[in-house]
């Protein structure tokens, strides 16, 4: 076989086997396919799309290239979510303790973040003492004795994701469907879990902006568990506006600990209800969402979440009292109010552009070696629809380093937009899509 007679193939629009596709990714990875070709097949791709079988022979041929992750010794059905991220997106925080109160394993293998704020791991670390280190033993036995555990992400999962992206991303081939759906695929199924709920984002705060878009990567993610045998469900969710109010790590662990004890935002309590319920149903602890949303509300409401919660930190060698008092996460020197420069109602709030402003507060890296601040970042006061008046706080950022206060003060102002009517939100959810 050779490289070039597969890209011509595909550059003809032509199906290409499960052989062909293989061939080109185990090539691509021992070195014997060049980036040149490689560069050239993604663009291939890019116009001529995929087939449900090809994306699908994909996911597993770069599933292969690494390590898998057997989390058979932990006992009951274990089910991932992955959010394709998104700016205040403190779900993977409120959900873990949430569902694992509720009887779903939790075994949740994270990693750290790149942009606005840092990932889960980064952001769990702003607990004093809180580590993830371990070795799989102990997150094993940690997940059978308690329900629940994190630990860092192996480096050695789908090597092949990863330098294709590398090469998508500076040859204008990221905005694939099939290329982003079996990226995304590959790294849950090498994590092992038994059954996927996926919450693809969209609005100017995803990397999938447009709805259609959203819907139809889900549609084909979806499609990929079915054909390789993993139960996916995923959920089309609004990222419009930032779905809670902290975007800053310690300020987003601030608002996991509220949300569970019923005090957080609104929305950001509403989307991890709906998806938890599809992570008790597929986990077969509920029979319906109807049933399995009354187990998580009564979690909720009668403190089991947040216990589960403390369980959470402690085992992790983490300080547990910081869910009485969260005064005991890593705190600002000092905080700068956002006022409103005019009074009105709120149509609209720029996630992209807080995320950031975040980020340049320090509470998200610019390069993988960056150092962040889990203290910093910035907390809203409102949100879409609500109406405030001329010199109202709109949002506190939270400052150690003054550099880039007095532009990212204005940013933020010129981040929220205003309206002289009354406006309705955007929907939470757009959609739901299973098999
Ligand atoms: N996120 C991924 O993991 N892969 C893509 O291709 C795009 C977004
Ligand atoms: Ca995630």
């Amino acid at each position: 076989m050779r490289a070039v007679d597969v890209i011509l193939k595909k550059r003809q629009g032509l199906e290409l086997t499960g052989e062909e596709i293989s061939f080109l990714i185990h090539g691509y990875c021992d070195g014997t396919i060049a980036d040149y070709q490689m560069s050239a097949w993604a663009m291939a791709v890019f116009f001529q799309g995929m087939t449900a079988q090809e994306t699908s022979d994909l996911t597993m041929a770069m599933v292969d290239s690494g390590e898998t992750v057997d989390l058979s010794q932990i006992a009951g059905i274990k089910v991932d979510k992955h959010s394709t991220g998104g700016v205040g997106d403190t779900t993977t925080l409120v959900l873990a303790p949430l569902v694992a109160s509720i009887g779903v394993p939790v075994a949740k293998m994270s990693g750290r973040g790149l942009g606005h704020t840092g990932g889960t791991i980064d952001k769990l670390e702003s607990i004093p003492g809180f580590s993830v280190e371990s070795t799989t033993e102990q997150f094993v036995e940690r997940v059978n004795s308690y329900g629940i555990a994190i630990m860092g992400q192996s480096d050695n999962i789908t090597p092949a994701d990863k330098k294709l992206y590398s090469l998508r991303d500076v040859t204008a081939t990221v905005e694939s469907i099939p290329l982003i759906a079996s990226s995304i695929m590959s790294k849950k199924l090498a994590a092992g879990a038994d059954r996927i709920v996926l919450d693809v984002k969209t609005g100017n705060g995803a990397f999938m902006q447009e709805k259609s878009g959203a819907v139809e990567l889900a549609r084909t993610m979806v499609e990929i568990g079915q054909r390789v045998g993993k139960q996916t469900i995923a959920i089309v969710s609004d990222m419009s506006r930032p779905l809670g109010s902290a975007i800053g790590n310690a300020l987003e662990v601030a608002e996991a600990i509220e949300t569970l004890k019923g005090k957080g935002s609104r929305n950001l309590a509403e989307l991890c209800l709906r998806l938890g319920a599809q992570m008790a149903v597929l986990a077969k602890v509920a029979p319906d969402e109807q049933s399995a949303l009354k187990l998580l509300e009564h979690a909720l409401n009668s403190g089991q979440a947040t216990r589960k919660m403390q369980e959470f930190i402690r085992i992790h060698g983490g300080d547990e009292r910081v869910v009485e008092d969260l005064t005991l996460l890593p705190q600002a020197q000092r905080q700068e109010i956002v006022s409103a420069t005019r009074s009105g109602y709120i149509s609209g709030i720029a996630a992209m552009e807080l995320g950031t402003c975040a980020m340049l507060l320090g509470a998200g890296r610019q390069t993988k070696a960056s150092a962040i601040d889990l203290a910093v970042g910035i907390k809203l006061h409102h949100q879409v629809g609500d109406y405030v008046k001329l010199g109202e706080a709109l949002a506190t950022l939270y400052v150690n380093d003054s550099k880039n206060l007095s532009i990212v003060a204005q940013r933020v102002a010129g981040a929220f937009r205003f309206s002289e009517v009354p406006v309705t939100p955007p929907p939470l959810i757009y959609e739901t899509v299973s098999q």
